[in-house]
């Protein structure tokens, strides 16, 4: 089958492209004879620990390469093997999860060798390091949906009464009604990629984005019957107060961050400028040199006193992918990229003294190679694909050289990551995606989403908009 469409005959298909491919085939997962996902890594040491997984979130770009690909069955199979793991009792100790809850992780056990029967074995976080069950599992899952459904213009497996219930039960969890006066998705630490402790709990942008995509996604695949029509009411109030929050509060360049310099603090009553409660002096010494002239970011995190001013890829990314930012902002974002790391101190309170997470070194600034493709739909929905060519260009230069690692270490990323896996199938699926989305970029539709046009970009709070 082709890799390319017309895009490519002009030029051989780089060399790697055959190796990848052939690595991303070697790491199907199969059960009762059908693929059904991908391993998260095809290294050969011992240390295996839970590698020798199918991990939803690992899959999405694996997912993405063989959907670009013409080849839509694996992804089918694995949606509808993840939904049915939905309907698992999950317990952590003595504790019931929501039943919309989805796996981080699922591996197959051969049951009874004698009759070869296999069974699914899931991981809802009940034996993931520090015991968090994946809020992106259910959003990468309709995310995945929506992207399958728009590939193959299949509409039948999201209209499947199994599908159907499972957006509603992932969703149901997400827009219930509590405390919150935020309408941002309040969660723990280490409940997404970044699966350890780094200092996210609260309102991780990855997780917000996610949050707004799957959204989206859901919008345009549940039915309009009794439920669906309830839920779609629902999903439209939230998008609005989601986006309208995330454009205001989480968005910063160097007009937002003037003003922050100089918030007054202990405000009262609905006049207050600094409603979070924001400390000028929490601003950390880097934020200022690092923000450039003409650009901005989606910032980590902000909840009551507490902004966290890191950049990160994905959820920044997904924003763009989303249309969560506006035009400007996604431009904005392209200006920008790039990743401060913590150290000293501050990884010890932060990290917990994490040994895998120090500075410049894994989910603390390490460069991940599955970022590629992510990057590189941001780039064309931005029109600037000369950043991801630039990319993928330094990509090739080491990816199969190195072994497709599963992350780079230090500031420039010229370390093979301390712990990383070897052939780490999200590495090779990425690259993959990423070559493929600029050959043909019509394959964007599946993974970007136009703005759409009910959610008018909102005038920000800050007093410098004209500037
Ligand atoms: C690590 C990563 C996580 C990934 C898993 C499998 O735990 O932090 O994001 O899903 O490995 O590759």
């Amino acid at each position: 089958m082709s890799h390319f469409g017309y895009g490519m005959m002009a030029s051989d298909p780089h060399p790697m492209i055959a190796e990848a491919w052939d690595d991303l085939r070697r790491a199907l997962v199969y059960f009762r004879g059908q693929p059904v996902g991908t391993i998260a890594a095809l290294d050969s040491s011992d240390e295996k620990l839970n590698y020798d997984q199918v991990f939803v979130r690992n899959f999405v770009p694996s997912a993405l390469a063989f959907l670009m690909n013409g080849e839509p069955e694996v992804v089918k199979n694995f949606l509808l093997k993840t939904i049915r793991l939905q309907g698992w009792g999950k317990k952590i100790d003595r504790f019931q999860l929501g039943e919309g809850v989805m796996p981080a992780s699922f591996k197959v056990l051969l049951h009874d060798p004698v009759r070869n029967t296999e069974t699914l074995m899931a991981d809802f976080g009940e034996t993931a390091i520090g015991r968090v069950a994946p809020v992106d599992s259910g959003f990468w899952w309709i995310i995945l949906l929506r992207a399958y459904t728009k590939s193959t213009g299949d509409t039948s497996l999201a209209d499947k009464p199994e599908c159907q219930k499972g957006i509603h039960l992932i969703l149901s969890l997400c827009l219930s009604e509590g405390f919150d006066t935020f309408p941002t998705l309040l969660c723990a630490d280490g409940c997404s990629m970044i699966d350890r402790r780094m200092g996210v709990y609260g309102y991780p942008i990855e997780i917000q984005a996610l949050f707004f995509m799957a959204l989206r996604c859901a919008m345009l695949l549940l039915k309009h019957d009794g439920l669906g029509k309830e839920l779609i009411e629902r999903i439209v109030k939230r998008q609005h107060a989601l986006s309208y929050h995330m454009r205001n509060y989480f968005w910063l360049d160097l007009n937002q961050l003037n003003d922050i310099y100089r918030y007054k603090t202990e405000e009262y009553s609905h006049t207050a400028v600094n409603k979070f409660n924001v400390m000028p002096d929490s601003l950390p010494d880097w934020v200022m040199d690092f923000m450039p002239l003409h650009g901005g970011y989606f910032i980590g995190n902000i909840g009551r006193s507490h902004m966290d001013f890191r950049w990160f890829c994905l959820g920044n990314c997904i924003a763009i992918l989303s249309s969560l930012a506006t035009q400007e902002q996604s431009s904005a974002i392209m200006d920008l990229i790039c990743y401060p790391a913590i150290e000293n101190h501050e990884w010890r309170i932060v990290t917990g003294c994490d040994p895998k997470n120090t500075r410049w070194s894994y989910h603390n600034g390490g460069s991940w190679p599955v970022l590629l493709w992510l990057v590189t739909a941001a780039c064309i929905k931005t029109r600037r694909p000369q950043i991801a060519r630039r990319a993928i260009e330094l990509a090739e230069t080491r990816l199969s050289k190195d072994g497709w690692p599963e992350y780079y270490d230090g500031k420039q990323g010229r370390y093979i990551g301390k712990q990383a896996r070897k052939h780490q199938t999200w590495s090779v699926a990425g690259y993959l995606v990423a070559k493929m989305l600029l050959e043909d970029p019509s394959h964007l539709g599946m993974i970007a989403i136009k703005e759409d046009k009910l959610f008018k970009p909102v005038l920000r709070r800050s007093s410098s908009w004209t500037a």
